[in-house]
């Protein structure tokens, strides 16, 4: 009997895996696309001026021992904290990691995300390499050819159908449009109502592509107020306890676009399509306003690098003998000029999961992760 069996032995251990699914540890499935928010280590191995390979990135994250991983902040991403919130233990592996798409780990999700990257393929092109969203798509689509192979079409799409895709992209769209354009790539800029509707446009393209390739659970990431993170607000001579509005009223009218798209994406996708608007924009303006109530001391200057240019975070910080690492990191914001610290991230992360309808439509993230079908 065994030896007329034509399955190859990963074919065996998947079955085997997938007959373990139903018990209640590690059962979510999350497939992550975007940028430097959530890379877990997709940079480590670009060449790419955008990378978190080096300390002090990752000095606070507890699986790697304070190890740098790839992840742009101290600790945890927003993602992490969201899986472990919902009781699992192992993160999505970074794509192009060894061994991301294998059979021990594939249940767990895949992380597609780069930093750098946006949802136009342009986006981040001073950085040299990135992963674009449409490339990362791609990328799934080889993810899902793997497991079309190992468990065949009908399995995959029951898998899928329970899987949750979550898509954080844009910021970097908005960071290169405002940034000052160098004379060499000089281009008539859009405006930025044409901006807007292209990234809307663009990602729609995107979430429907996944939606053909079997993803019926969505998180999209509204754009945060970076208006108010130390880089805009040092290019654009903010003072402290300030926002850049015009930075800001960008992003709004943007989040805006999206999230009446998303509404209608509901609307015309039926019943076993899901796509929860995430809005990261008031979360973390409210947060930034009340930072003393959820015990921050400084909401303006980066935990790490300087709060003048070139506003950088690296090299070694041993002990007290750093002059660029804040003395504790739970108390900042701000990690880098870009980049929440893991504590920011846990408050995010915990009103992405539970909270109510200002901080998720149609609904939170705890109840898109446990609704099966
Ligand atoms: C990747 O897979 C190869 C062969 O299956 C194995 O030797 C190696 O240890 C794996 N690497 C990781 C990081 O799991
Ligand atoms: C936007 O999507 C269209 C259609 O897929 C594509 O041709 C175009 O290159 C995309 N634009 C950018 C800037 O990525
Ligand atoms: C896959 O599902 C279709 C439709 O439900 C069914 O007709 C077909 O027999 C299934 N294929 C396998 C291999 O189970
Ligand atoms: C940090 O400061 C303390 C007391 O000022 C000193 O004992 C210790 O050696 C310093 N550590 C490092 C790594 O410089």
């Amino acid at each position: 009997m065994a030896s007329s069996v034509a399955a190859s032995p990963p074919l065996c251990v998947l079955l085997f895996l997938l007959s373990l699914r139903p018990h209640p540890t590690a059962s979510y499935t999350s497939f992550v696309f975007g940028d430097s928010l959530v890379d877990t280590g997709n940079n480590n191995y670009l060449f790419t001026i955008s990378k978190a390979d080096s300390p002090p990135y990752g000095i606070d994250f507890a699986p790697s021992g304070g190890q740098p991983t790839g992840r742009f902040t101290n600790g945890r991403t927003i993602i992490d904290v969201i899986v472990q919130g919902l009781g699992d233990s192992s993160f999505p592996p970074p794509y192009l990691a060894p061994n991301a798409s294998s059979s021990s780990t594939i249940f767990v999700g895949v992380n597609y995300a780069s930093g750098a990257s946006g949802i136009l393929d342009e986006t981040g092109s001073l950085f040299i390499e990135r992963i674009p969203l449409g490339k990362q798509v791609q990328y799934f689509e080889e993810t899902r050819d793997y497991l079309v192979g190992t468990l065949g079409e009908n399995a995959t799409g029951k898998f899928l159908r329970n899987a949750v895709f979550s898509i954080i992209a844009g910021s970097n769209d908005i960071l290169n449009y405002l940034e000052p354009s160098i004379p060499l790539f000089e281009k008539t800029k859009l405006p930025p109502v044409a901006l807007q509707d292209m990234m809307v446009s663009n990602l729609t393209l995107h979430l429907k592509h996944l939606h053909e390739l079997g993803a019926r659970k969505f998180v999209v990431v509204g754009v945060g107020p970076l208006g108010c993170i130390p880089y805009i607000r040092v290019i654009k001579l903010v003072a402290d306890g300030r926002c850049s509005s015009a930075a800001n009223q960008l992003i709004q009218g943007y989040n805006m676009k999206l999230s009446r798209r998303i509404q209608e994406l509901n609307e015309e996708m039926g019943p076993e399509t899901v796509f929860v608007y995430a809005n990261s924009y008031d979360i973390v303006r409210e947060l930034m306003q009340n930072y003393l109530r959820y015990g921050f001391e400084n909401v303006d200057d980066p935990c790490c690098g300087l709060s003048f240019p070139p506003l950088l975070c690296f090299g070694q910080h041993d002990g007290n003998s750093s002059s660029v690492l804040c003395k504790d990191r739970a108390k900042y914001v701000f990690w880098d000029a870009y980049h929440p610290t893991e504590a920011a991230n846990i408050i995010i992360a915990n009103k992405l999961l539970d909270g109510g309808a200002t901080a998720a439509t149609p609904f939170n993230l705890r109840r898109l992760y446990t609704s099966r079908s």
